[in-house]
């Protein structure tokens, strides 16, 4: 039985506590304590999961037993408790971005290595089943020597005006939505960021009292020549269709691919609503097998896999053993991170930078 927590209980911290619930009635684990600074949220998530609760982490740590320690606290946020159970030989899984500066990934990835533990973080879109076709495609060689593309992810004003008003000035696009797409790109191409250059803009949010850029566009040169442009934003309108718009299109020297990840071919009109689209492969809301609800979809999948990760060492592999998976580990975590150093660089000096 794998005996896990959770650090952070607030929007995703939920998806979290959802998955290792299901997997708990399944007898793969536990679900032993969660911990929130936030009084009242752990309060209404010790009731809903019916599980012992925790103010500090670090407490919940030294009196607690874990094999595994999931980490959902904002973006600048993760480092604190991510190396506390390290150090107690616990297994640490890490809501992207794995931290928002290089030295911060650095510090988790060498007290995990230190302490022999595994240091997995959550790159979803790895476990969308439509990019795991394309990246077959391109590992078959079908599209040949990949040239150049072109990556969007814009969020709707809600997310950051209304979800996190008061962390949402400490993120920005960059951190809160590129990251997703810095891994999948690597991920897909089999290459790292090299250069880039990029431009931002402070107006929307600004105006509202949240000081974070409202879009950023970069381009990045990968280290095998691909050039790859991000468009980055989250203000887009309350009524538009989703809550995200999401997508990308590569093209190599024999082929071109197209993914619209949010439009996945079902659209809806219904009278209040307007027109809406819907990407019930990411979080899906299902009658489980005695009628509770249950939960599937690449977002699940993606939390689940450091479960599995974690049973897998229990049973005798190595950590290395498990790289030639389809999770991202921290090394992962570290290159995304460049990148968005980099372009957070590009903007401050107005000039072109090495990652
Ligand atoms: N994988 C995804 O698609 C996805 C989507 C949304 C958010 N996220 C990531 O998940 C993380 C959390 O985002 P969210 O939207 O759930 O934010 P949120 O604000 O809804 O929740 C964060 C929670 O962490 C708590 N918290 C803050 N500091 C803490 C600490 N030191 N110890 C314990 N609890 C603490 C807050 O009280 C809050 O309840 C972020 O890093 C975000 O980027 C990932």
């Amino acid at each position: 039985m794998i005996k896990l927590g959770v650090i952070g209980l607030g929007k995703f911290g939920t998806n979290i506590l959802n998955t290792y619930k299901q997997l708990e009635r399944e007898g793969l684990c536990k679900l032993v304590a969660i911990c929130d600074i936030n009084e009242k949220v752990l309060e209404e998530q010790t009731k809903k999961y019916n599980v012992k609760g925790y103010t500090d982490h670090k407490e919940m740590i030294e009196k607690e037993e874990f094999d595994g320690i999931a980490v959902a606290t904002p973006d600048p946020f993760h480092k604190e408790p991510v190396i506390f159970a390290a150090n107690k030989k616990i297994h640490v899984f890490v809501e992207k971005p794995l931290d928002i500066s290089i030295d911060g990934c650095i510090e988790m990835i060498e007290e995990c290595k230190k302490n022999n533990v595994l240091l997995q973080v959550d790159f979803h879109k790895r476990f969308d089943p439509f990019h795991i076709a394309i990246k077959k495609d391109i590992e078959q060689g079908r599209v040949g020597r990949i040239e150049y593309g072109s990556v969007h992810m814009e969020d709707k004003i809600v997310v950051p005006r209304d979800w996190f008003p008061n962390w949402a000035g400490k993120s920005s696009p960059v951190w809160f939505l590129g990251v997703h797409f810095f891994d999948l790109i690597r991920w897909l191409i089999k290459s790292n960021g090299k250069n880039v250059f990029a431009k931002g803009m402070k107006n929307k949010l600004k105006s509202m009292g949240i000081d974070t850029y409202d879009s950023v566009i970069s381009i990045v040169e990968f280290e095998n020549g691909a050039l790859i442009s991000f468009e980055l934003s989250w203000i887009l309108p309350e009524n538009f269709e989703s809550i995200v718009n999401q997508g990308f299109k590569l093209v190599g020297e024999k082929g071109i691919i197209e993914c619209d990840s949010q439009d996945r071919g079902t659209r809806v009109f219904y009278e209040g609503y307007g027109v809406m689209t819907y990407n019930p492969i990411f979080i899906n809301e299902v009658k489980g097998k005695c009628g509770e609800i249950s939960y599937t979809g690449y977002g699940i999948e993606s939390i689940a896999d450091f479960v599995y990760n974690v049973k897998y060492i229990k049973n005798g592999y190595k950590i290395d053993d498990l790289k030639n998976g389809i999770t991202a580990f921290g090394e992962d975590g570290l290159e995304v991170t460049k990148i968005g150093v980099a372009i957070c660089k590009s903007i401050e000096t107005g000039r072109e930078i090495k990652i």
